[in-house]
């Protein structure tokens, strides 16, 4: 048998399932990214990073941080970060996805508890599948079963410390967790709080800080990525100073890796300026989002309250299908198929940002409502 038989085999699998994914340009109006503010092409970010580069921050780190590739610059946007999002201390990651999988299979020790909700993101099962820790998945937003998991674990003599992993607000669906009652629960049974904001940072919360700001710090581990709507890349773990430490410490993912370049450190530190400086942005997002609800209700598109308009269409080929339909006729929409959502959930999910007005919206309305006639 040929060496890469079995990949072969794999692929032609997902092909047939209408699974197997190519890398398409970006053509068409921005229905698909998560740049939610534009603020990925913003002139304040390009000026920020020429101006570290001529200031003579290098643009590679050249180690990683607990060797030579610590930089002022990484130093810096922590401790904005902190004091932005209202916690003791941040770390800065290269990645979301290498923050989440780091923390899982760092911080939880054996002995402890993880309860994640159903539809947490992939980052978080990797940092699972390392864990020391048990974990266990919880129907999607049910409170009252996080609750009656973590009493039954307590009974069952459980000593260690429970984990509740969750994101504020969800990438594939666009609701909210109910974030007031699990922080209750998490508070009655001493538990810590792990909320991913990689969809509300910048986008909810007083200032943009997210929708997890309110709970009080030493509750609760944030994750922040940098690469949504604060127009860049990277991501900040907003925790505890004792967690950082740990993870400075014993995060094989942090300490064997080269730390992320100082001048996307610098773009994203000016990213967090934007946030507190121009509320404008987060306004006129809101103001389309109203509007898109209303333009795409017709369609049978529910709304979310948030910039993340899921059109479910159960099958995976009729999803791709109505995606094509789009994409031809000038709207940059992408089909969502499983594992990245529950097996019979393929959908159209729609991202509002301001790369597009409300005219773009409304065409979209009406190329919607002819793709899935
Ligand atoms: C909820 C959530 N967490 C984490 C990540 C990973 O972040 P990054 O794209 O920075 O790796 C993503 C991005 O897809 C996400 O949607």
């Amino acid at each position: 048998m040929p060496a890469l038989a079995a990949l072969a085999a794999d692929l032609d699998a997902l092909a047939q399932n209408s699974r197997r994914r190519t890398l398409a340009p970006r053509t068409g109006l921005d229905f698909a990214s998560n740049d939610y503010l534009a603020l990925a092409g913003h002139p304040r970010l390009a000026a920020a990073m020429i101006r570290a580069l001529e200031a003579g921050v290098p643009i590679g780190s050249g180690g990683s941080r607990l060797l030579r590739g610590n930089h002022d610059a990484h130093v810096a946007l922590e401790e904005a970060a902190a004091r932005f999002f209202g916690s003791e201390a941040a770390l800065f990651f290269s990645t979301g996805f290498a923050a989440n999988a780091c923390f899982f299979a760092t911080v939880p020790q054996r002995g402890d508890l993880i309860l994640y909700d159903a539809l947490s993101h992939a980052s978080v099962h990797e940092g699972l599948r390392l864990a020391r820790a048990a974990h266990r998945a919880v129907p999607h937003n049910d409170a009252g079963a996080f609750d009656d998991a973590l009493r039954e674990w307590r009974e069952a003599g459980g000593v260690g410390t429970p984990w509740i992993a969750i994101e504020s607000l969800y990438s594939m669906d666009g609701d909210r967790a109910p974030l007031a009652d699990l922080a209750r629960i998490a508070a009655r049974h001493e538990a810590m709080l792990v909320i991913d904001e990689a969809h509300a940072t910048g986008v909810f919360g007083e200032g943009g800080r997210g929708l997890a700001a309110d709970i009080p710090p030493e509750a609760r581990v944030t994750l922040h990525t940098c690469g949504k709507a604060m127009g860049v890349e990277g991501a900040l773990l907003a925790c505890p100073a004792l967690v950082r430490d740990f993870l400075v410490n014993r995060g094989r993912a942090f300490i064997f890796s080269t730390a992320p370049s100082p001048l996307i450190a610098a773009a994203v530190a000016e990213a967090l300026a934007i946030l507190a400086d121009e509320p404008e942005r987060r306004a006129r997002l809101h103001a389309l989002i109203a509007h898109a609800e209303a333009a795409l209700a017709p369609c049978g598109v529910a709304p979310t309250g948030s910039q993340i308009l899921p059109v479910v269409l159960g099958d995976d080929a009729r999803a791709m299908a109505a995606a094509a339909r789009l994409q031809a006729a000038g709207f940059d929409v992408r089909g969502i198929r499983p594992p990245t959502v529950p097996a019979g959930t393929a959908r159209l999910r729609l991202s509002l940002t301001l790369n597009v007005d409300t005219a773009d919206v409304d065409a979209l309305a009406a190329s919607l409502k002819e793709a899935l006639a």
